[in-house]
């Protein structure tokens, strides 16, 4: 896949702006604050329809306006497709979606027509953060690569929602128990395709970064290892056991007001020669963990689409050593590329098809 042209309109610190990248590597240089981030976010938000560094669409749109609008024009197996996402202040509906020209009702029409994988100065926290970015790292990797896997998340998520609402009015005055299990029975039905499609992947991910963090980190004698953590990891039958889990918990569940078990508090947990990384790891091992995870988010795109993603990389050449840095572009170096810097000098040794120059909410040739 490639992304052939892309077009802002008061989106973040841009009021217009249409860029047509080459198929090689395109360098965004700029100060902090100019706006490069703002523009792989863009690309980012035409790929998964949500931006990568906020949960509030709102964010995006350019202060003092009241709509913003982004487009992309994708090249692949050498047919064009359009995709674009408009986003609203003041409207009922805040965000809507277009595919081929068309408006799309839900967002997960929009993935797979054009996908990316994304390195930024943040992923650290995949590793040292809360479960739930690991969580979403999985989520999002599987909503590119797998169709129907973002309907079934977003439909697990809303009975989810549901139970927990009853769960709250139950409290108040004794609602009937039998709406209970008719709740049971659909989560525990919702949770399979969930439990099913993140096992599989975690198996993939976790062989493939074996072999990534080996090569990034130069010590093959250092293990990586990720597993998958759920209360459901090892089931046979998830509905029947995620029922059962369900009814055992329910009296606590009701007193809690929310639900305890469930693919909702699944985790993946990260090894280093069996030692928890996040405990134990030093930044260079976590920085390499997290690289060996985006390269194999980009093995894992390339099987399902039968192409690559587009790649994005925020501000991340500063922060490696030499060696890492040149491990790192081997691996990409077949693969349309943005990558952003402060200093012209980080992207030295490497063959640039274009740079741009960052400035103030323009964008101009160096
Ligand atoms: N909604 C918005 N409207 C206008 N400007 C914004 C908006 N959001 C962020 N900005 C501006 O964008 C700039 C940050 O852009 P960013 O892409 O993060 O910079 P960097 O080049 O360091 O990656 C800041 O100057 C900020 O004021
Ligand atoms: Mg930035």
């Amino acid at each position: 896949m490639y992304l052939k042209q892309l077009r802002l309109h008061q989106f973040r610190s841009y009021s217009q702006l249409a860029i047509m990248p080459p198929k090689g590597l395109t360098v965004f240089v700029g100060e902090n604050g100019a706006g490069k981030t703002n523009l792989l976010e863009a690309i980012h938000l035409c790929c998964l329809g949500r931006s990568h560094r906020t949960s509030d669409d709102q964010d995006m749109i350019k202060i003092g306006e009241t709509t913003a609008a982004v487009h992309a024009t994708v090249s692949r197996e050498g047919r064009e497709d359009d995709v674009g996402v408009r986003l609203f202040r003041a409207q009922k509906q805040k965000k809507i979606i277009y595919v081929g020209g068309k408006t799309v009702l839900r967002i997960g029409e929009l993935m797979g027509h054009m996908t990316c994988v994304m390195f930024s100065p943040e992923d650290m926290d995949i590793i040292k953060g809360s479960p739930q970015l690991r969580r979403r790292f999985i989520d999002m990797l599987l909503a590119q690569s797998l169709s129907g896997y973002f309907y079934a998340l977003q439909h697990y998520n809303a009975v989810l929602k549901q139970r927990n609402a009853l769960l709250k009015m139950m409290a108040r005055d004794e609602q009937d128990k039998v709406q209970l299990f008719a709740w049971d029975d659909q989560l525990s039905s919702a949770a399979v395709p969930l439990v099913r499609a993140r096992r599989e992947a975690v198996e993939k991910l976790a062989q493939l970064s074996a072999e990534h963090y080996s090569f990034i980190s130069g010590r093959p004698e250092e293990m990586l290892g990720i597993t998958y953590r759920s209360i459901l990891a090892d089931s046979t039958d998830i509905k029947q056991d995620f029922q059962k889990l369900l009814e055992q918990s329910r009296n606590e569940d009701m007193r809690r007001l929310s639900t305890f078990y469930g693919p909702h508090r699944d985790e993946l947990i990260l090894t280093l020669s069996g030692e928890e990384l996040r405990s134990f790891g030093s930044q260079g091992q976590i920085r390499s963990a997290v690289l060996a995870m985006r390269l194999s988010q980009i093995d894992i795109l390339t099987k399902a689409q039968g192409e690559p993603p587009l790649l994005l990389l925020d501000d991340v050449l500063s922060e490696l050593d030499s060696s890492r840095r040149s491990r790192l572009l081997s691996g990409i170096s077949h693969v349309q590329t943005m990558l952003t810097c402060t200093e012209i000098n980080d992207v030295h040794g490497l063959n640039p098809a274009c740079i741009l120059k960052v400035q103030a909410g323009q964008i101009s040739q160096s």
